[in-house]
């Protein structure tokens, strides 16, 4: 019997998709979902998404965008109106001029790093993230045949990625990009401006790409973020209408891209997305005029937080990231584990409390991490801490 051609290529593909871990932050909330399925109550501290529902202004658009009835593909690279609107959220938030042609709309950060990806690294490539860091850029670098090199973070460097470790791990073996992220996921913690231009540095004088994730930028509790385009603009910025604009399931997010990038990603996009959702992007330009909406939303992030941090060192929890920004705990729970899977198994079925263990985010150290997004209500984080406290004891 022949072998078809599929058959011949699947041992590579199927090694390649191994590689491609499961997102456990979603293996929770099916489980949570099963259990509530059952009759029994969750409250759910597992997923990063903000409870609050998109903005007024954004849903008033999108329904007179649905009246007109006309819902067609726009231009690959998204809306120009909403393109310059992007634009000029960079002059007003950060005082840092771009042109609207360099912002790229897309179906959600999500898709902004594949575009962002397949335009600045070849297979085999070497790209540095973070341990802690978000699951899906270790996963879509492997996906995508890159290969990410984790650096990991120290209590000693402010659980930051620093310039100095990027130089030592480019030393070792040759990097192509670096990949930060600030505010961060899971830790919260911020890399300060400083910093920030040391990283745009380093990464200019080794020739590397610096692409740095801003999604939680508006979500800050001290000092305001920066925009790594300050003081580098040759910087791929990724950002998002997720998580400040409270948008999650709309899809929708933007890149900026050096000029030189524009053409190649926006062919890529034609083929890959043929353009961002039009509704959403009525919604999102929409988004802009409802600050005052959205700064009410994080004002109840920052008294959850508040609360989570003085409450969960009583119930046993005392081992925290800096929460700078964003809306996560990251909390060390070595003296109740080394497997944080089995622990938030248990936690869910025990205590009725969803949280996302640190495997998800660090493949070594994360056994003895839990996740728990305060991005639900005050209700949320009182439940949970009253919960804990019974089943912690
Ligand atoms: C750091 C970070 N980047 C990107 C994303 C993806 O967001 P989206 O595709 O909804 O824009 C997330 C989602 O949780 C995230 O935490």
């Amino acid at each position: 019997m022949t072998k078809s051609s599929a058959d011949l290529r699947s041992p590579l593909i199927a090694r390649r998709m191994d590689r491609v871990a499961s997102f456990l932050a979603m293996d929770v909330l099916s489980a949570a979902a099963a259990k509530e399925r059952r009759g029994d109550s969750v409250i759910h501290m597992e997923v990063g998404q903000p409870s609050a529902p998109a903005p007024r202004a954004a849903r008033e658009a999108a329904k007179a965008a649905l009246d007109l009835g006309r819902i067609g593909y726009t231009e690959a690279l998204g809306m120009s109106a909403l393109r310059e609107r992007i634009a000029r959220h960079y002059r007003d938030t950060y005082g840092v001029s771009i042109a609207p042609e360099r912002v790229v709309v897309t179906t959600g950060s999500s898709a902004g790093f594949v575009l962002a990806f397949l335009s600045l690294f070849d297979q085999g490539q070497r790209v540095a993230i973070t341990a802690p860091g978000y699951p899906a850029y270790r996963n879509i670098l492997e996906a995508l045949g890159i290969e990410p090199v984790t650096i990991p973070l120290a209590k000693a460097d402010g659980w930051i990625m620093t310039a100095e470790a990027i130089e030592k791990a480019h030393a070792e073996k040759p990097l192509h990009g670096i990949l930060a992220m600030s505010p961060a996921n899971p830790s919260g913690t911020m890399i300060g401006r400083k910093a920030l231009a040391g990283l745009g540095e380093t990464c200019r004088r080794l020739g590397l790409w610096f692409v740095s994730d801003e999604i939680y930028h508006g979500l800050t509790y001290g000092e305001p973020a920066s925009t790594a385009l300050t003081s580098d603009d040759d910087a791929v910025v990724i950002n998002s209408f997720s998580k400040y604009y409270c948008m999650t399931g709309w899809r929708i997010g933007w890149i900026v891209v050096p000029e030189r990038l524009v053409r190649p990603i926006e062919r890529l996009a034609q083929n890959l997305y043929i353009s961002p959702p039009y509704l959403s992007q009525v919604a999102a330009l929409a988004a802009f005029d409802a600050m005052e909406e959205l700064e009410a939303v994080k004002a109840g992030y920052a008294r959850n937080r508040a609360y989570l941090l003085e409450e969960l060192p009583k119930v046993g929890i005392t081992e925290m990231h800096p929460v700078d920004g964003a809306f996560y705990i990251y909390a060390d729970i070595a003296r109740f584990t080394n497997d944080s899977i089995g622990f938030s198994k248990r936690m869910l079925e025990e205590a009725g409390v969803a949280a996302t263990p640190g495997l998800d985010f660090d493949p070594i150290e994360g056994s003895h991490y839990l996740r728990l997004s305060f991005a639900g209500s005050e209700n949320d984080c009182h439940e949970t801490v009253a919960r804990l406290k019974g089943w912690l004891k």
